[in-house]
């Protein structure tokens, strides 16, 4: 689409229209009133030019009825622009239920993708066709910003905490991807691509790479190695520490009184500052992992944490649903 238009990037997922039109929208009426403006100023200037040396203007009064028009018309037509932009941005930064989760960790000055089956890449991102995808995102260092012209999303990548992009292609192919956040010496090559595959192409692409094991195993084998079974039994085994099973995305009660819901951030903020939001119920009794995780083994804590919640109740920890290659996301979460 748009291909007239010589410095559009290529559109390729299911919302870049959406932008583009509205995009467009903004131009042509910015067009417009520029040359409304510039042509009424010059027929004016030719029009009421002075014509005799001591030529006196002839005195105006001014007008009720123009000065409400001309403030009503711009008032219609900047909230046509607030209305539109701000569905299209509720739209665009609300992943929907059901995408495929990517995790996406920035580093000066690279980016690391992992997919839930556990294939990692470097500068380089293999997704179906026709799925959406949903990019969890966070930074070792400081800001970048994951911007992706063809699919029309942009975002920043923040330390401390998890934001997220979605997006949906629609045809197969290369795409670049850009760091679009000024974040040191070599920013501007913070580059790399996406690259949109058939979905049988991409089953192959990640049996092809599944010498690695799920984000959840990683994770799980994190768990026991770091020793948080002996606190955190899967049905509260253990007793010091609360049990993680269902906690995923729940509604979870404070020491303090308040309620928080235990999503990515707040997961996150439990590993490295436990003492932050303690669960109602359990003492200060758990030690910082700041320094002794990085973001990438936080992502995989998650996403251990996630696949408990997404197995029947009463069932063992084992997340070996999580591992196949054909059945990767949250779909069958609770
Ligand atoms: Cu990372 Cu600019």
């Amino acid at each position: 689409m748009q291909t007239w238009v010589p410095f559009i990037p290529e559109s390729a997922s299911t919302e870049s229209p959406h932008v583009d039109a509205l995009y467009f929208y903004l131009s042509g009426v910015t067009i417009f009133f520029t040359l409304l403006i510039a042509g009424v100023v010059t027929f004016f200037v030719i029009r009421y030019r002075r014509r005799t040396p001591y030529e006196i203007p002839r005195p105006i009064a001014g007008s009720h009825t123009l000065e409400t028009v001309w403030s009503v018309i711009p008032f219609i037509i900047a909230m046509t622009f607030f209305v539109w932009g701000t569905g299209l941005y509720f739209r665009n930064y609300r992943p929907p239920e059901n995408a495929l989760e990517v995790y996406v960790v920035g580093k000066q000055w690279m980016w690391k993708f992992q997919h839930t089956t556990g294939q990692r890449e470097i500068n380089e991102l293999h997704v179906p066709v026709g799925r959406k995808i949903k990019l969890v995102m966070t930074t070792e260092d400081v800001i970048h910003d994951l911007f992706i012209p063809a699919f029309r999303i942009k975002a920043d990548v923040v330390p401390g905490k998890y934001t997220y992009e979605w997006f949906e292609a629609t045809k197969p192919g290369r795409y670049h991807l850009f760091c679009a956040e000024y974040c040191g010496m070599n920013h501007s090559g913070m580059g790399g691509w996406v690259v949109v595959m058939e979905p049988t192409e991409f089953d192959n692409w990640l049996s092809g790479n599944a010498g690695a094991q799920s984000a959840s195993t990683s994770g799980q084998q994190l768990f026991q190695t770091l020793g948080c079974a002996s606190c955190h039994g899967n049905n509260g085994e253990g007793g010091r520490g609360p049990a993680l099973l269902s906690v995923y995305n729940s509604e979870v009660q404070l020491e303090s009184g308040a309620k928080v819901r235990a999503d990515d951030s707040y997961i996150r903020e439990s590993v490295l500052n436990p003492q932050a939001k303690i669960v109602a119920g359990y003492g200060p009794i758990m030690p910082t992992f700041q320094g002794v995780v990085n973001e990438e083994q936080i992502v995989q804590l998650m996403a251990y944490i996630k696949s408990l919640s997404s197995q029947p109740a009463g069932a063992s920890g084992a997340p070996g649903a999580q591992g196949s290659p054909k059945a990767p996301g949250r779909e069958t979460q609770k």
